[in-house]
């Protein structure tokens, strides 16, 4: 029996998002979803076995504490592969910061089944490691794979038929640009905060319809590399997603000032001739898409921005 096995998973922004669970234990979603994956952006995960009685966890080098929320979530996600008389040792290296809605959580768990599956020489195909990481967090079914990834929602009550496949289709010129204003972990974690909206908000009533039409218009934007739909598809998704969370009781808002500040600037650039979208997920971060040609002029008028080359 290995002792130890690594496995890295990159991080995956959903150009539509999943938002909504129809069952919240094994984390099946409302709608499908669509996402595009950030190349070496993610988690590095070793997995040792440890004679030991009690897990031990570190997230870059950090002890993460028992009364930690991670650390439930971990022991809870790795209770069910256990073997006996050992416990589980997981070094978590990300290279994007910790649950601030840059799916940290997606890599982590896609890179914990990796590293599983290599540790007790599983070989599950892509499909089975995408069903385990879903069950860590729904967007971690979409960071098994590369490129752009659809997660089928699915039909099944076991959710056997709830994963994500890579769409067979490279856009090389495609840029993914990160603006993080705030690299402090979200107080509404996405799971209190989906749940909060599908119980509360009666925006959320649309939601499934948007997300059905959104899913068609990207994937024909990207069969044939139209941008400004890809571009223009993504950033309405968004901001009817976050329009749901506005209207729950009590009100979910992830953007801060500097967040409204960005779009307008956006919004500016485009009036201008730029094109250049936006998508925002569960925190106040923005991330850009633009194509490759736009680069410098980006780079120079976002301080900061880091730009990913997701092909
Ligand atoms: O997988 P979770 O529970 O972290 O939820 C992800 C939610 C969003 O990032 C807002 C949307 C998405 O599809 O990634």
């Amino acid at each position: 029996m290995k002792k130890t096995a690594t496995a890295f998973a990159c991080s995956n922004i959903a150009l539509c998002k999943y938002w909504g669970k129809r069952d919240t234990q094994l984390n099946l979603p409302i709608n499908s979803s669509l996402s595009i994956s950030l190349a070496d952006k993610g988690a590095r995960v070793t997995i040792s076995l440890i004679e030991n009685n009690t897990d031990q966890y570190y997230v870059n080098h950090t002890q993460i504490s028992a009364d930690n929320t991670h650390y439930a979530r971990f022991k809870k996600f790795l209770d069910p592969f256990r073997k006996k008389n050992y416990a589980f040792k997981i070094e978590i290296d990300l290279n994007i910061p910790l649950a601030a809605g840059l799916a940290s959580s997606a890599a982590i768990y896609a890179a914990i089944v990796k590293a599983l599956n290599e540790l007790f020489e599983w070989n599950y195909s892509i499909k089975q490691l995408s069903i385990l990481a879903r069950l860590g967090s729904g967007s971690a079914s979409r960071s098994i794979e590369t490129g752009f990834v659809e997660w089928h929602r699915g039909e099944m009550p076991d959710g056997s038929d709830s994963f994500a496949e890579r769409l067979n289709t490279a856009w090389p010129e495609l840029r993914v640009g990160l603006c993080i204003l705030e690299t402090q972990q979200k107080k509404i974690s996405s799971r209190a905060g989906m749940q909060r909206t599908v119980e509360t908000s009666i925006l959320y009533q649309s939601w499934p319809q948007q997300a059905e039409r959104d899913l068609v218009r990207l994937k024909s934007a990207i069969s044939e590399k139209n941008f400004e739909l890809l571009g223009a598809t993504a950033e309405n998704n968004a901001l009817a997603m976050h329009a749901t969370m506005l209207a729950s009781q009590p009100a979910l808002l992830y953007s801060t000032p500097e967040t409204i500040c960005l779009m307008h600037k956006i919004w500016d650039l485009r009036e201008k001739g730029v094109s250049v979208y936006f998508t925002q997920d569960a925190g106040p971060n923005l991330k850009l898409l633009f194509l490759a040609k736009d680069a410098e002029q980006i780079e120079t008028e976002f301080n900061n921005v880091e730009v990913i080359k997701p092909f």
